[in-house]
């Protein structure tokens, strides 16, 4: 397989195409970022821990029947993927009240949901990634109701795959966000990436954050905590 030209760069990934049809070449950076991208940082080891993460995470979705976009990593900070139209949407599970949701709804970090809320922000910089709702979705013709009820559907496994993962790291799932794309044959994968820089993990015994909000609220080195997510994750 040859990796082709660059087709999009992220705030954390390099999207490149390959010699082979519907198979896209992505490489990890060492990059941080928040707020939009209004902060950014760039640190060292990064790319190569959430390579591993996120390979480790989407190979035991696999093992749960979840479609992905994932292939298989290819070295530290680098993976193949199915190439899908990014559906504009991050998706967001909620098991515990943190972040933009405490902050709305005045609900204290950490207290348990009742069931796990499912949320869409319209993914579009511009605007800052916007909350809506599902007739939004639709009226901006950004999936069909059906496509809603899959995306949902997909959300809620995934949900409850992770937790049953990070549970036995002894990691607490708070909340997620994950993107998803369609093939050409219409079929939804989950795709983009699963790490601690989009999920909320805390340490089960001591609730410290295992996550990127170290990261967003200066809380220390990211660094040896993904290194400590991975290794739980490893055993
Ligand atoms: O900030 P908020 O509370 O809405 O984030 C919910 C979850 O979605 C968190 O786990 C966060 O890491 C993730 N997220 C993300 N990318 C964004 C916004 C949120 O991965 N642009």
């Amino acid at each position: 397989m040859e990796k082709e030209e660059l087709l999009y760069e992220g705030k954390a990934k390099k999207l490149f195409k390959t010699d082979q049809v519907g198979v896209l070449w992505v490489e990890y950076l060492d990059q941080a970022t928040a707020l939009n991208g209004a902060k950014k940082d760039v640190v060292q080891g990064k790319g190569e821990l959430n390579n591993q993460i996120t390979s480790l995470i989407f190979e035991a979705l696999k093992a749960e029947e979840i479609p992905s976009h994932f292939i298989e990593k290819i070295s530290k900070t680098e993976q193949l993927v199915k190439s899908v139209e990014i559906i504009p949407l991050e998706v967001v599970v909620r098991n515990r009240a943190a972040g933009s949701f405490s902050k709305r709804l005045d609900i204290p970090e950490g207290k348990a949901l009742p069931f796990p809320i499912v949320e869409f922000y319209y993914k579009e910089d511009r605007l800052d990634d916007p909350f809506i709702n599902d007739d939004h979705v639709l009226a901006l013709e950004i999936a069909t109701e059906e496509e809603i009820t899959v995306i949902k559907e997909l959300a809620r496994k995934v949900n409850q795959a992770l937790i049953k993962l990070f549970q036995k790291a002894a990691i607490t799932l708070i909340d997620f966000k994950i993107e998803v794309g369609r093939t050409p044959a219409g079929e939804i994968l989950l795709a983009d990436e699963i790490s601690p820089d989009t999920c909320r993990l805390w340490d089960t015994a001591t609730d410290s954050h295992l996550d990127k909000d170290i990261y967003r609220r200066d809380l220390g080195d990211l660094v040896p905590v993904y290194q400590e997510v991975l290794a739980r994750l490893s055993k």
